[in-house]
């Protein structure tokens, strides 16, 4: 048995207003004294001077607006880490995302193909990357995919949505600051919480669990439930434990996998662009076979809060777009080991996967 050596997060700080900490914090990566930060923040933020007043710019420092309506693309690193280097002249001393989940990834990505030649989707899969990332921070605005701590970037590229996992991914700085997270819409805020709790509950009944994985997922799925079942937490306790509760659902899936949502949730998202909290919900409704307890428990939070998911996605969809879905989750090999165990070739069939994609 040969145990992975995972890095983690070098940094973090937690807490409520440790965003205005940003500045003193990135200044002594500053190189050369001058060298720009590149922050990439999610474009909601646009005009919210609350916010993006904070953002300590200065010398050359660069603040790219990011639309997190589609989620990130290798073509659109690609087109990120080029108009930096044509803008600027020095190598950047850091990229800072603030955001959700692909502003995340993306910043990380962006760190990435900053110091590794040609392109994105040439890195997407398992340690591929060869130098190291320049120096990259994650300021989560939104809580629950776990990007903040997770060892890789989830990208759509040309022929696959697939991470990049590498030892070169993980951030140098996080940064938890509750506060940000307090105008997000209800749906959302759902949704992206239910990817913490899917992450949970794969990780959880996985064949690759361990004390590690367990450990972790205990918590988290403990801090989901007092959030989005048990009524008892003010509004600010609930946001100050669901960003915990991201944090160590992302821990809990590092040293383990996730499971079937997420892989035919990818399908989705690969064909239809179908965003990956909303596309786990849409999933995670009919795997009542594969994960009864936690399913169960899923509509019970889904009632509580309201939330309608989208129905009858795939109502209208052809065979050979059945097939592609099909063919992007069953490609997950990893995901399914997890899932079913290592004889998961003979429980998983197309049509199985057909029969779950047409209800969704
Ligand atoms: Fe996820």
């Amino acid at each position: 048995m040969n145990y992975k050596n995972y890095p983690m997060v070098s940094r973090v700080v937690f807490g409520r207003g440790s965003f205005n900490q940003l500045g003193d914090i990135i200044a002594p990566e500053r190189l050369n004294r001058k060298a720009p930060f590149i922050f990439l923040v999610d474009d909601v933020f646009k005009g919210n001077s609350d916010l993006t007043s904070r953002i300590p710019l200065a010398y050359d420092d660069q603040l790219l607006y990011i639309s997190a309506e589609q989620e990130p693309k290798t073509s659109q690193v690609d087109e990120l880490v080029e108009s930096i280097i044509l803008t600027h002249k020095d190598r950047p001393s850091g990229i800072i995302g603030i955001g959700g989940g692909t502003i995340l990834d993306l910043a990380k990505a962006v760190a990435i193909m900053l110091t590794n030649e040609g392109e994105a989707k040439n890195y997407q899969g398992w340690d591929l990357v060869k130098n190291p990332a320049i120096y990259h921070v994650g300021i989560p605005t939104i809580s629950g995919t776990g990007a903040e701590v997770s060892r890789t970037t989830i990208l759509t590229g040309p022929e696959r949505k697939l991470g990049i996992n590498s030892d070169y991914t993980p951030f140098d700085q996080v940064i938890l600051d509750p506060e940000l997270t307090k105008d997000v819409p209800k749906d959302q805020w759902f949704y992206t919480g239910m990817d913490c709790f899917v992450h949970c509950i794969e990780s959880l009944n996985g064949t690759y669990l361990n004390a590690f994985s367990q450990s972790y997922g205990e918590k988290a799925l403990e801090l989901c439930k007092e959030i989005f079942i048990e009524d008892n937490l003010s509004e600010e306790e609930s946001a100050d434990k669901l960003m915990m509760a991201s944090w160590h659902g992302g821990m809990s899936i590092a040293y383990s996998q996730v499971g079937v949502a997420h892989a035919m949730s990818y399908g989705l998202g690969y064909l239809l662009g179908i965003k990956h909290g909303v596309g786990n919900c849409i999933v995670f409704e009919h795997l009542e076979d594969y994960y009864p307890e936690g399913v169960a428990l899923y509509k019970a939070m889904r009632k509580k809060h309201n939330i309608k998911i989208p129905q009858g996605i795939c109502a209208d969809l052809h065979d050979d777009e059945f097939d592609i879905m099909i063919d992007v989750a069953l490609s997950l090999e990893p995901l399914w080991e997890n899932a079913i165990g290592k004889n998961w070739k003979q429980v998983i069939t197309r049509n199985k996967l057909k029969a779950l994609y047409q209800k969704m």
